[in-house]
């Protein structure tokens, strides 16, 4: 049964018309400020908003995210929190002091983890931020000997759709999860769920060490609302028209889905 007929506090910050391009999430992977800011330039204006992580975060903390205010763009700040609840609560403020858009936390941290987590972002959104806190499920890196060797004796699926119905009832409304697990965590969620799938190649591109991977079409035939793509474009030859392409896929797809 899905859960998305029951939303205490949901909040879908994405409009349903939105275009591929503000559903494009483009991942700073990046060593140096210098070299985010020329990634920036060139492929500001193709994408809706641009991922700091944890390369650049640790590097660069504020200078990082402020580089994204700089260019009008919205800040999803992949740090994929996963620590005691009262950690992760602190930690929560201070990224919608940063004026981030979205915030990742891991599922697997656990139920109060979980709760703290919405339960701040919630608050900083009464006061007028707009801080939505997004539950990573499964990494697209992990495959099912990876689980087992967890002692997890799920496929990522299975784990998946587990970990994001936990992070629903707990008040979380936006996931990462692959491509593949889209259609599953939809079916559970309802149509008020934000996904967010990673995993991202263009057809005929290397897969590198994503092992759940699918093109822009298939993420959204599978339900997807957002991707995040980072090396198909920080690699391209010319970033600024992967990007595009990636949007122009993105926009096609949306319009058969629709
Ligand atoms: O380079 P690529 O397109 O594979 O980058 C994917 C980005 O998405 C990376 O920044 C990675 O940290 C992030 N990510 C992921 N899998 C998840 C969550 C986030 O690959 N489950």
């Amino acid at each position: 049964m899905a859960l998305g007929s029951s939303p205490a506090g949901a909040s879908r910050t994405l409009s349903p018309h939105a275009r591929g391009r503000d559903r494009l999430i483009f991942a700073l992977d990046v060593g140096t400020l210098d070299a985010a800011r020329e990634l920036v330039r060139r492929v500001g204006g193709e994408v809706g908003m641009l991922k700091v992580g944890l390369e650049l975060f640790v590097g660069y903390g504020r200078e990082s995210t402020d580089l994204v205010h700089e260019h009008g763009l919205e800040l999803f700040l992949d740090l994929k929190l996963h620590d005691i609840p009262e950690t992760v609560s602190r930690a929560v403020r201070m990224a919608a002091q940063l004026g981030a858009r979205y915030l990742t936390v891991h599922a697997s941290g656990g139920r109060a983890m979980l709760r703290e987590a919405a339960a701040r972002a919630a608050e900083a959104r009464a006061g007028g931020g707009k801080l939505e806190v997004v539950a990573v499920t499964v990494l697209t890196s992990l495959d099912t000997v990876d689980l087992a060797s967890q002692g997890i004796a799920r496929d990522p699926a299975s784990h998946a759709v587990a970990l994001a119905r936990m992070a629903w009832e707990e008040g979380v409304r936006a996931f990462v999860c692959s491509p593949g697990e889209a259609a599953a965590l939809r079916e559970q969620l309802g149509p008020t769920a934000v996904l967010i799938t990673p995993g991202i190649r263009p057809a005929g591109s290397a897969v590198d060490d994503q092992k759940r991977v699918s093109t822009p079409t298939g993420a959204v035939q599978a339900g997807a609302d957002c991707i995040v793509v980072g090396r198909p474009i920080r690699d391209a030859h010319d970033p600024a028209e992967m990007a595009r392409s990636l949007a122009a896929e993105l926009d096609a797809a949306l319009e058969a889905r629709s």
